[in-house]
């Protein structure tokens, strides 16, 4: 589907009446499931837009995604925080899903983070820790979705673009800097930096896809963010994104029917493991009980931003 250049400025000039143009934002943080409350960080609140007051918006449909737009001032930097995004499963086309990103620039945001919930493939993560993007493998983008599909939109930037730099390692530093210096939060909440996988969803990965991905790769896997990032890098918006591992993806082959079955008719004692599979709450719970600390480090994070 494609978007004409007319539609993101019709939606960056309905902000920025809604606003005041003194106000237009330079950084915008995107913040993933349960993660709204990153928004909280904003020191200073100029005005909250709904969604779907704004031209060209789509409704965000999943639970935990507020669907608004939170306009404000972090140590003298402005700030949007978008509560709640489109995902390709709730059956938005990729070019909609990423049309903020596109409004953000015109409205001349510089730099871009990027939070989202994901699971973990690399057996070294658990629940509750960080993930500093470093690369990410987009099979839907090698299949065909890939947002920059279409014609070029040359106000934006080229046709061809590299993505082997789309994350920011001047951001990246800074991150891991204040994640260091807070000994407090950093005693609490580990930090990696690796790479995730993208997948559409809405379901979560069968086994076999888990061992797959892990295999080509990658460390986490998600549903979110890779079409953004990839809008922000056409457009030259500098962007970090970071994970939050909300539970382990589920990996390990099952146990053989077969072998249970031959010790059941051989009489032997089964062991009964329970299992955990992927499910929206794990995600939402471990996303709320990590938000506090990770909203902290976002706030230390865009104060310590060099003037922009
Ligand atoms: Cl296990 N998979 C995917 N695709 N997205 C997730 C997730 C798993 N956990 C949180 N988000």
């Amino acid at each position: 589907m494609h978007i004409p250049f007319e539609t993101y400025q019709e939606a960056a000039s309905f902000i920025e009446s809604q606003i005041g143009s003194e106000n237009k934002p330079q950084v915008a943080v995107i913040c993933g499931s349960g993660l709204g409350i990153l928004a909280d960080c904003l020191t200073k609140h100029y005005k909250t837009l709904k969604y779907d007051q704004i031209p060209g918006f789509v409704k965000s449909t999943a639970v935990g995604h507020a669907g608004e737009l939170v306009f404000g001032e972090i140590n003298q930097k402005r700030v949007v925080c978008m509560k709640g995004r489109f995902h390709c499963y709730e059956g938005y086309d990729v070019s909609l899903a990423t049309f903020p990103v596109r409004v953000f620039k015109l409205l001349g945001v510089s730099t871009l983070l990027v939070t989202n919930a994901a699971g973990g493939l690399n057996p070294d993560y658990n629940v509750g820790d960080l993930m500093l993007f470093s690369d990410h493998l987009s099979l839907p983008g090698i299949a065909g979705v890939n947002p920059l599909i279409g014609p070029n939109l040359d106000q934006f930037g080229e046709r061809f673009i590299p993505v082997s730099n789309a994350y920011s390692k001047d951001l990246r530093e800074r991150f891991a800097t204040i994640w260091l210096q807070n000994k407090e939060i950093s005693s609490r909440l580990k930090l990696h930096e690796g790479v995730y996988g993208w997948v559409l969803g809405p379901s979560y990965e069968s086994r076999v896809e888990c061992r797959a991905l892990r295999s080509l790769g990658c460390d986490v896997v998600g549903m979110s963010t890779v079409p953004e990032v990839v809008i922000a890098k056409h457009c030259g918006i500098d962007t970090i994104a970071i994970s939050l591992v909300t539970n382990k993806a589920v990996y390990n082959p099952e146990p053989s029917s077969i072998e249970i079955a031959k010790a059941r008719l051989e009489g032997k004692q089964i062991e009964h493991v329970a299992e955990v599979h992927a499910n929206h709450e794990e995600v939402l719970e471990a996303a709320n009980s990590a938000s506090k600390d990770f909203s902290s480090l976002v706030l230390s994070f865009i104060s310590d931003l060099p003037s922009l």
